[in-house]
């Protein structure tokens, strides 16, 4: 429709302040997002890494700041609205429906949309991800933890949207596990989707993205490539083996 924005970046923030109650707890995040690349959000326990997500999924409260999705401002939009408008939102922790088999957790995913429409994502969610489509009918909650995880997110994907975000999608997975959601949002760029997330394993997230964005404080305070993030040793310090260094207290 406006194809003047095709060459911009896909995801805007300017001046983004978010949080809960009567105190944002992110402040004046700015960062453009380019298309078809993998960003990770890396920062201490508190850094308000999971605010910004949601922030940008609108299930916080926006204090100042405006939010462009391919040149349309979002900020004031419900999540569906957003959903609708090509965002989507995987929130931590995994297998909401683990009674009901892999096929109808994938259907819940394309709740809305036409028959034939929905019939034709699930033969593409199935053509991506090998896995599901050799246990279409087991239960999800019979699954491993890192396919519990893919299913998460291929619900999502059935919407088909521009831009994913990610809140620790191998949190408490096993490395293989690790391994294969790695490839997994690989695959989902490789497919054409810009991927945000949020990953406590730093070093394999920062392996297969294009940009590192550092969180300190509610605050971004570094933006670049991995390698120039992970080659600064203040920042590689500070934030990169921060699970190594025991100050959780
Ligand atoms: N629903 C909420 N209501 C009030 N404060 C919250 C809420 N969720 C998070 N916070 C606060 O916001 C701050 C940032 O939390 P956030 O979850 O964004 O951090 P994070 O960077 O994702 O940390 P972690 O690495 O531990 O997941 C913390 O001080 C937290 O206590
Ligand atoms: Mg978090």
């Amino acid at each position: 429709m406006n194809g003047a924005i095709a060459n911009g970046p896909i995801l805007s923030l300017r001046n983004l302040s978010a949080g809960y109650g009567d105190e944002p707890i992110v402040e004046d995040v700015s960062l453009d997002i380019e298309a078809r690349t993998i960003t990770t959000i890396v920062g201490s326990n508190g850094a308000g890494k999971s605010t910004l997500l949601k922030a940008l999924y609108g299930l916080n409260r926006r204090f100042a700041g405006t939010i462009m999705l391919q040149g349309q401002a979002i900020e004031e939009l419900s999540p569906i609205r957003r959903l609708e408008q090509g965002l989507a939102f995987v929130p931590q922790g995994r297998c909401n429906f683990p009674l009901m088999s892999v096929r109808e957790n994938l259907s819940l995913g394309a709740y809305g949309l036409a028959r034939e429409v929905a019939a034709r994502r699930l033969d593409g969610i199935f053509a991506l991800f090998p896995v599901l489509a050799a246990k279409p009918h087991v239960a999800a909650g019979n699954l491993s933890g890192g396919e519990q995880q893919i299913l998460e997110m291929a619900m999502v994907l059935v919407k088909e949207p521009r831009v994913l975000l990610l809140d620790e999608p191998s949190i408490g997975l096993s490395p293989k596990n690790l391994g294969i959601v790695l490839q997994v949002v690989r695959d989902i760029q490789n497919a054409g989707t810009t991927i945000i997330m949020v990953e406590q394993n730093v070093k394999g997230a920062l392996s297969i993205s294009d940009t590192a964005v550092v969180m300190e404080l509610g605050r971004v305070i570094a933006v670049d490539t991995p390698a120039r993030i992970i080659g600064d040793p203040t920042i590689s310090r500070a934030y990169l083996g921060r699970r190594a260094t025991a100050s959780d207290a």
